[in-house]
């Protein structure tokens, strides 16, 4: 705690983090193991993140977990990483009341296996009231999927004469996303090195700083954290007009 408050200025954090957390098949890989020991691994960073956010008061994180298109991985895959969700969920939902988190799951859940599911709907119920980090976790989320059904979402409000067409600005477009609880994210991390978005988040990143870490999302810890914070504290972010 000490370390990270003599590099960091706490007065002017990201208000929201979004993290593409990259690089779990790798970092398994690397040590001869099965990919899905990277995915078990990842979720004490999971872990780090949250537990950090709460202490320096970043009050809202997102975290891509599961995109549209990973269901193209091999089914083991897939249902290993379904059934990690639902025993992340059911083991840490006591501490996350504890920390005041509020957890909202992002995305499609409806092809979702029913019992994970039920854990979600059930962790969203038990942490509504929390006041501390609004935490986001995209499952089966796809940005452009996100933007088609805000798209048939404001068209119908717009064909029942709720809304007029020439009334359509940016916050309409905003509130009718996943994410309208919360801001657009001020700082994106991906780890493993990958530079692209990966339909995470298209529209909301619009004006959001990029990091990009090397490291392997098992591997990414306080310091990370940390280094991340601090490398954003250093940008000059002018939203396209000059100072
Ligand atoms: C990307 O690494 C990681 C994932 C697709 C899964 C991430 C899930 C967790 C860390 C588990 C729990 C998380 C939450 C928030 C419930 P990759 O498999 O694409 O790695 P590679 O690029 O090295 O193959």
């Amino acid at each position: 705690m000490k370390e990270l408050l003599e590099h960091i200025n706490l007065k002017n954090l990201p208000k929201h983090l979004a993290i593409i957390m990259d690089g779990n098949g790798r970092w398994a890989k690397q040590k001869g193991m099965m990919r899905v020991i990277g995915h078990e691994n990842g979720t004490q960073s999971v872990k780090i993140v949250v537990e950090n956010c709460a202490r320096l008061g970043i009050s809202h994180l997102t975290l891509y977990a599961f995109s549209t298109e990973n269901w193209g991985r091999p089914t083991g895959e897939v249902s290993f990483l379904m059934s990690l969700f639902e025993r992340l969920l059911q083991k840490e939902l006591k501490e996350m009341e504890e920390e005041e988190v509020c957890i909202n799951f992002i995305g499609d859940l409806t092809p979702l296996p029913p019992s994970l599911q039920q854990e979600m709907h059930r962790s969203m119920e038990r942490t509504k009231h929390n006041q501390g980090v609004f935490f986001n976790v995209a499952i089966n989320y796809g940005s452009r999927h996100e933007m088609i059904n805000a798209c048939k979402a404001i068209a119908q409000k717009v064909q029942q004469g709720e809304l007029s067409a020439d009334s359509i600005n940016d916050q309409t477009i905003s509130q009718h996303l996943y994410t309208s609880a919360s801001p657009d994210p001020d700082l994106l991390i991906r780890t493993s090195g990958e530079m692209r978005l990966s339909n995470f988040m298209l529209w909301q990143l619009a004006y959001t700083e990029i990091y990009v870490t090397e490291t392997f999302w098992p591997d990414f810890d306080k310091n990370q954290l940390d280094r991340a914070i601090v490398s954003f504290q250093q940008r000059d972010r002018r939203f396209g007009k000059v100072k």
